[in-house]
């Protein structure tokens, strides 16, 4: 016997068997409750999606209350200890970790298409001196479309894949762009030569030596963040990157769209606020006033707290301990001390605990990313680059899901019922 939900309706007495699967019953399957033929039927109120599983999913675990964290079923600690962040993006997308020759042709797709079109540089001059890189990349992962137009071919395997190669390889080329944009330096080109994120650094750091020497455990730890930073399932942006994409847009678009919803203060934008706070609160022994503030409701601490994770998010643990390894050789950040505190503290206080609010991915990656000599307003962009793997993975399973339609919720309305035109000369 399959499982089954018996709803009783105590408006008719009707009985409605409603089947069980996966532990979800169909939210469709609700239509059939009526008063009378002429109702709509039942819908659920699930604003924020608190409880609704709007996919079926293969490629990220997570269990929020034991504070676990799996690409393909791999834990993250795993990957990031042995694993590199192209070799991870590679087991994202297709499920499995690559062989030795899928690995070599992987990274030599990837690096072969690192270079941007000269009239993406020329769009990026357009920018103001000042503009921030998080709205540069936003605009110019876009503007990317309008080169590719081949990208339109979305049912298309072949014409994805090579998408998929495009976007991984430039976006930290327009991430770099955008940094040296705003700092008032020439534009570096990538270097094929170096990893992936050596290169990276490169096209940000690099003056006028031939070639620039990536400090190795710095290439190292940026890896090991962009691995952590690769998916996290049905997040605020992989959702717009499934909700743009159902529209059959191209990537580059969808693309655009999702990294505008990571760029916002309580998503990808955490990190950079997490910095702004450390620095309003000045020093460790400001931390109790800060926490009573939060506690009255004043603000937020920001890096603390999340949707899904009531546990110490696994990744803010990795975080911690690459903290150390960078703080070895870029010097100490001082606000290390104020960020031990805040944990400290708000790990013991009850306001804290009752409500499960523990450190997240933001609350440690900016005091890296700073210590690494990256100003906040790239911490989104250094966001962005390897989610985007995530948002291609969730992008293609998406399209691929013969469940999957385009996006388009339901609402409840409560506005006013029909009314009559008033001219404007009659209206008090
Ligand atoms: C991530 C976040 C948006 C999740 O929000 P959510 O699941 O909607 O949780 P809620 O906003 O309903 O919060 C639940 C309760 O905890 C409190 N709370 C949540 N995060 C808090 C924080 N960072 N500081 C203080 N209180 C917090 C809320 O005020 C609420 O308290 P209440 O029940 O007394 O009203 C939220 O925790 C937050 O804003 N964190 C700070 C931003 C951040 O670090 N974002 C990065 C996420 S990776």
């Amino acid at each position: 016997m399959s499982d089954t939900l018996t709803v009783i309706d105590n408006r008719t007495g009707k009985k409605y068997e409603l089947s069980i699967s996966d532990g979800t019953i169909k939210a469709l399957d609700l239509r059939q409750v009526k008063v009378n033929e002429a109702d709509f039927g039942m819908m659920t109120y699930d604003p924020a999606f608190m409880n609704t599983a709007a996919c079926k999913s293969r490629i990220t675990y997570i269990d929020g209350d034991k504070g676990i964290l799996r690409y393909r079923g791999y834990p993250i600690e795993q990957l990031a200890e042995s694993s590199n962040f192209l070799e991870t993006a590679y087991l994202i997308l297709y499920g499995e970790l690559p062989t030795r020759s899928q690995y070599d042709e992987w990274v030599q797709h990837i690096t072969l298409h690192t270079m941007i079109q000269e009239n993406i540089k020329t769009l990026m001059d357009g920018f103001h001196y000042n503009a921030h890189p998080m709205g540069m990349l936003i605009s110019t992962v876009g503007a990317l479309s309008t080169f590719y137009v081949d990208a339109k071919d979305i049912h298309d395997p072949e014409s994805r894949r090579k998408q998929i190669h495009r976007l991984i390889a430039k976006m930290p080329t327009l991430a770099a762009f955008a940094y040296r944009h705003s700092v008032g330096r020439p534009y570096v080109y990538p270097d094929n030569n170096l990893s992936y994120t050596a290169n990276f650094m490169s096209m940000l750091w690099k003056m006028t030596e031939p070639q620039f020497q990536a400090n190795p455990i710095l290439a190292k730890a940026l890896d090991v963040l962009f691995i952590l930073h690769a998916d996290h399932e049905q997040n605020c942006s992989a959702s717009a990157m499934r909700g743009i994409g159902s529209s059959h847009v191209d990537p580059y678009s969808a693309i655009a769209g999702a990294a505008a919803a990571l760029y916002g203060p309580l998503h990808g934008g955490a990190n950079e606020e997490v910095l702004h706070m450390l620095d309003a609160i000045g020093t460790k022994a400001n931390v109790p006033a800060f926490i009573k503030e939060v506690k009255v409701g004043k603000g937020r601490l920001m890096g603390f707290g999340h949707r899904v994770y009531k546990n110490y998010d696994p990744r803010a643990k990795v975080i911690k301990r690459l903290a150390d390894e960078v703080f070895e050789v870029t010097r100490r950040n001082p606000k290390l001390d104020i960020a031990l505190e805040l944990e400290r503290i708000a790990l013991e206080d009850e306001y804290f605990v009752k409500r499960k609010l523990y450190p997240n991915v933001d609350f440690y990656s900016g005091l890296i990313y700073q210590a690494m000599g990256f100003p906040v307003e790239m911490f989104p962009v250094l966001f962005s680059i390897p989610r985007t793997v995530g948002w291609i993975a969730q992008w293609e399973e998406m399209l691929n899901d013969p469940d999957q339609k385009i996006a388009r919720p339901r609402q409840i309305y409560l506005g006013l019922g029909q009314r009559e035109y008033v001219a404007m000369i009659k209206r008090s």
